[in-house]
C-alpha cells in the first residue's frame, strides 16, 4: 500500500521550490494552483506576492518560469495575462501517475497521518413507530460518512441512538399487559419485518386510543412509566419485547437498504438510563444547570422564544421525568469520556439543530467537550414530493419507508428489463437482482448527490433515468467497461507513458488523479456529494473518451489499445471503489 502523490500536489511543490529560488524575499508563498480549462492548472498566486513585494507579475512570473528546472512533468509554462501561468504536463506525467495508483490496492489514497476516533450517531429510528424518509436520510448518509472516514483510516464507532424509551412505553407496556396475546404471532421463530411492524402499529394505535379515552387506563398508563423507571422485572421484560419486535423490522428495511447495522453498535436513549441522575447531578453542582419554576434547565443568551423570553434546555421536567437532551448530554459523557470520542458526529434533521446547538453548548461549559474535541451536527433537510411539499401520501400520511424502497425496486426492474429486452442477455433472477441494485442504488444516489442541507424532491422516474446524474448512470459506464473488457478477451490492460494522448484520454487521466484529493475533502468537511459529483464527472468524461476514443479499433496500434484498457480499468476500479463508500453497487453486467 504506497500513497501515490496527485499530479497537482507535485505541480504545486515544484511551483513554491521555484518561487523560492527566485525571490528568496517572498517567504513561503503559495502559488494558488487550480484547475483550469485553458491548461491543465492555473497558478494565480504570483499576482498577490508582486504586490506584497511591490514588483512586476508578469516579470516576476518569468523569473519563476525561468527557475523552474528541467523535468519531465511540466511540459509547457506560459506566463498569461497580469501574471498568471498556465501550466501543461506531459502525457507522460499523467500515465506515469495513474500507473503508480493502478498498482496500489487503495489507488494511491493515503491514511490520514492523524487519524482519530470519530462517533457517529446515524440510522435512528424509533421503536414501534414505522420508519419515514427522515431515516432514510440520516441512515444513507450516515452509512457513506461512515465509509469514507474508515477508508481515510479514521477509528469510527456506530453508534445508533434509536428512540426506545419515553412516556409513551408506559401505555404500550400497559396495554400489552392487558391484552397479553396481542404481540404474539403463529410462527413465533420466522416473523418478518412486515408482520412485525403491523402488530406494533396495531397495538400502538389501540393503546393510543384506550389512553385519550379511558382515564383509568391513562392513569394505569402513567404508573407503568413510573414502574419502567424504577427498573421493575416484568415491565422491563415487556419493554423488551416491543424493542425486539421493533428491531426484526428495522434489520428487515436496514436489509432492503443493503446496508449493515450491527446490534452491539445500536444504543438508544435506554442505553443512558443509569447516568441521567448523575448527568444532572453534575450540571446542577457546577451551576451549568439551575432550577426554574421546578425543572433543571440551561440558558443561553441568544436562544429566545417567539415573546423575547429565553428557551432553556430543558434536562429534567418538573415531574422528575428526563427528557431527550439529558440522554444526549449523557450519551456525549460515555463516548467522550468512555469511548475516546474526538469528533462527535450526529447525522439529524435541521429540524433538531437548534436541540444540538443547545446541548453542544452545554457540554461545553460542563467540560463534557474539552478544547480538541469536535461535536457536529451533520444536519439534513427535507424529503419533498414532487409538489414540492413535505413528502406526504396523497390521504397527507407520512410515506412509509419501506413502500419507497419497494416502488424503486420495481420501478429500476423495469429500467433493466427495458433495455435488456433486445439484447436479452439476463436472466429473469438476474434482471430481480439488478433491479435491487439500480433501485437502492438510485434513492441513496439522490439523497447523497445533493448537498445534506439541502431540501431534495423525491422523483423515482427522474432518479432512475439513464441520462444525467443518477446513479444508474454511474453503474452503466461501470458494466459498459466490464463488457470491454470481456470483449479484450486476450488483451491485458497496461500503461503506456512514451504513447501520445488524445485530449480526452488527458481529461480523463486528470480526472482520475484526482480521486485521491477528493476523498480528502469529503472526509474532512463531511461532504459526501462532492465524491458523487466526483463520480459524475468520472462517468461524464468517461463517455466523451468513447465518442474520441475507440478501446478496441483494429486500426490502433497494440500498445494504444494496451494503454486504453488501462485507463477504462482505472476508471472501472474508481467508480466501483467511490460507489462502494456511498453504498451503491456496481454489478458487472447491466
Ligand atoms: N430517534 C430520533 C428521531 O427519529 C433521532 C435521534 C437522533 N440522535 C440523537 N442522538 N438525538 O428523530
Amino acid at each position: 500500500m504506497a500513497s501515490v502523490p496527485s499530479l497537482a500536489s507535485d505541480v504545486q511543490q515544484r511551483l513554491a521550490n521555484a518561487l523560492t529560488a527566485a525571490l528568496p524575499d517572498a517567504g513561503s508563498a503559495d502559488p494558488l494552483l487550480r484547475r483550469s480549462d485553458r491548461a491543465d492548472f492555473q497558478a494565480n498566486g504570483i499576482l498577490a506576492l508582486a504586490k506584497k513585494l511591490k514588483g512586476n507579475p508578469r516579470e516576476l512570473a518569468t523569473r519563476v518560469v525561468d527557475a523552474i528546472g528541467a523535468n519531465d512533468v511540466l511540459k509547457e509554462i506560459e506566463v498569461s495575462g497580469p501574471g498568471f501561468l498556465n501550466i501543461t504536463l506531459t502525457d507522460r506525467a499523467i500515465i506515469s501517475t495513474l500507473a503508480a495508483r493502478a498498482a496500489d490496492d487503495r489507488l494511491g489514497v493515503p491514511f490520514d497521518e492523524h487519524p482519530g476516533t470519530t462517533v457517529i450517531d446515524y440510522a435512528q429510528p424509533n421503536v414501534a413507530k414505522e420508519m419515514h424518509v427522515g431515516h432514510l436520510r440520516s441512515a444513507v448518509i450516515g452509512a457513506a460518512m461512515t465509509e469514507i472516514l474508515e477508508f481515510t483510516g479514521e477509528k469510527v464507532i456506530r453508534r445508533h441512538h434509536i428512540g426506545d424509551w419515553g412516556t409513551q412505553f408506559g401505555m404500550l407496556i400497559q396495554y400489552l399487559i392487558e391484552h397479553p396475546h396481542e404481540l404474539d404471532h403463529k410462527d413465533g421463530d420466522d416473523v418478518s419485518g412486515e408482520e412485525a411492524m403491523t402488530s406494533l402499529n396495531r397495538l400502538y394505535k389501540a393503546s393510543r386510543t384506550l389512553f385519550d379515552s379511558d382515564k383509568e387506563f391513562k392513569a394505569r398508563a402513567r404508573d407503568r412509566v413510573v414502574a419502567l423507571q424504577a427498573g421493575d422485572p416484568e415491565t422491563r421484560a415487556l419493554w423488551q419485547r416491543f424493542v425486539d419486535e421493533s428491531k426484526i423490522y428495522f434489520y428487515s428495511v436496514f436489509d432492503k437498504l443493503d446496508m449493515e447495522i450491527r446490534d452491539p453498535d445500536i444504543v438508544g436513549e435506554s442505553g443512558y438510563n443509569d447516568m441521567l441522575d448523575e448527568t444532572c447531578r453534575i450540571l446542577e453542582e457546577s451551576g451549568v444547570a439551575v432550577r426554574s419554576e421546578g425543572a433543571l434547565c440551561v440558558f443561553f443568551d441568544d436562544v429566545k422564544g417567539p415573546d423575547g423570553q429565553p428557551t432553556p434546555l430543558i434536562v429534567r421536567k418538573s415531574n422528575g421525568g428526563y427528557g431527550y437532551a439529558a440522554t444526549d448530554l449523557s450519551a456525549i459523557r460515555d463516548r467522550v469520556l468512555t469511548l475516546g470520542a474526538d469528533t462527535l458526529i450526529y447525522v439529524v434533521d435541521a429540524r433538531q439543530s437548534l436541540h444540538f446547538k443547545m446541548v453542544f453548548e452545554t457540554a461545553r461549559r460542563a467540560g463534557w467537550l474539552k478544547d480538541g474535541v469536535q461535536a457536529v451536527q451533520l444536519a439534513f433537510g427535507t424529503v419533498l414530493g414532487a409538489d414540492g411539499k413535505p413528502f406526504k401520501t396523497r390521504e397527507g400520511e407520512t410515506v412509509r419507508l419501506v413502500d419507497l424502497l419497494d416502488e424503486a425496486v420495481r420501478h429500476a426492474t423495469d429500467v433493466v428489463r427495458s433495455k435488456d429486452e433486445n439484447r436479452g442477455e439476463l436472466s429473469e433472477a438476474e434482471i430481480a437482482e439488478r433491479g435491487e441494485q439500480v433501485g437502492i442504488g438510485a434513492i441513496k444516489y439522490a439523497d447523497l448527490s445533493t448537498s445534506a442541507t439541502r431540501d431534495y424532491r423525491f422523483d423515482l422516474e427522474q432518479m432512475v433515468s439513464l441520462n444525467g446524474d443518477t446513479s444508474v448512470y454511474l453503474q452503466y459506464a461501470y458494466a459498459r467497461i466490464q463488457s470491454i473488457k470481456r470483449r479484450a478477451a486476450g488483451t491485458r490492460p497496461q500503461a503506456h507513458p512514451e504513447l501520445e494522448l488524445a485530449p480526452a484520454e488527458r481529461a480523463l487521466g486528470l480526472h482520475l488523479d484526482r480521486f485521491a484529493e477528493t476523498i480528502a475533502e469529503v472526509a474532512a468537511a463531511y461532504e459526501p456529494h462532492k465524491l458523487a459529483a466526483y463520480l459524475y464527472q468520472l462517468a461524464s468524461h468517461l463517455t466523451k473518451f468513447y465518442d474520441q476514443c475507440q478501446v478496441l479499433s483494429e486500426e490502433n496500434a497494440p500498445e494504444v489499445v494496451e494503454n486504453r484498457l488501462f485507463l477504462i480499468d482505472l476508471t472501472a476500479r474508481t467508480l466501483h471503489q467511490g460507489m462502494a463508500l456511498l453504498g451503491i453497487r456496481t454489478p458487472e453486467r447491466l
